[in-house]
């Protein structure tokens, strides 16, 4: 079931993002973290930048939209032709509605869960989605532990999945490295975020690769 390893450009130089994005050639996609200092108490890049990045990433693109306002603004990056945009629940007013802006504009619509946001009141809108996020750190900066409190929201949310039937992915994003990936994919995620777990490596091409052999079950 295992899918993807998508690195985080967080951990990358931003002075640099055309030469680091090909320092990653062999990930699935990269995660694209998108702060606005309102959600998340942090500030990173905006859409003119990210649809630069779309213009010249030789991978797809995975956007994390970490921002206020997201109903108005997420649309805009399914717009510039992003694989995947993904808003975090806790910033829409109007998930379902926006999860199907996202497809009608031909991007995978991707939900995100804060740590401590339960999983269940959106259990019967998955059909909705392409994929959950289900942070392991609380949004905002790299580098931080994972927090194993959120395994058992991971494991409800994959078997929920299995029942309904639908095409949902379990993406997981902060604290991943070669330990903690395991315990992730265990519980059930299989597409995993890791930003500091690449960039920080002298090869992040053979991180990337360990980290892909370390979530195989
Ligand atoms: C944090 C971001 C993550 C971050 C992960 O809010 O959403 O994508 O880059 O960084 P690591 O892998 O270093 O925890
Ligand atoms: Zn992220």
């Amino acid at each position: 079931m295992t899918c993807c390893i998508n690195p985080s450009i967080l951990s990358a130089d931003f002075a640099n993002l055309e030469a680091e994005l090909a320092r990653i050639a062999n990930a699935d996609a990269a995660h694209v973290d998108v702060m606005d200092n309102h959600f998340v108490p942090n500030l990173t890049i905006g859409l003119p930048v990210v649809e630069r990045l779309q213009e010249i990433s030789p991978v797809p693109l995975d956007a994390h939209l970490m921002i206020a306002d997201v109903d108005r603004w997420a649309p805009h990056y399914a717009d510039a032709g992003l694989a995947s945009v993904t808003f975090h629940a806790e910033a829409s007013n109007a998930p379902i509605k926006l999860a199907r802006e996202l497809r009608a504009r031909g991007a995978k619509a991707g939900m995100a869960l804060r740590p401590a946001t339960p999983v269940e009141p959106f259990l019967d809108m998955l059909t909705e989605l392409d994929m959950l996020l289900i942070m392991t750190v609380e949004p905002g900066f790299g580098g931080q532990s994972f927090l194993d409190v959120t395994l058992p929201k991971i494991r409800r949310a994959r078997a929920a999945i299995e029942g309904s039937g639908a095409a949902v992915a379990i993406q997981v994003d902060g604290g991943i490295t070669e330990e903690t990936i395991t315990r992730a994919a265990e519980a059930g995620a299989n597409v995993f975020v890791a930003g500091s777990a690449v960039y920080g490596k002298d090869s992040p091409e053979a991180a990337i690769e360990s980290l892909r052999a370390r979530a195989q079950l």
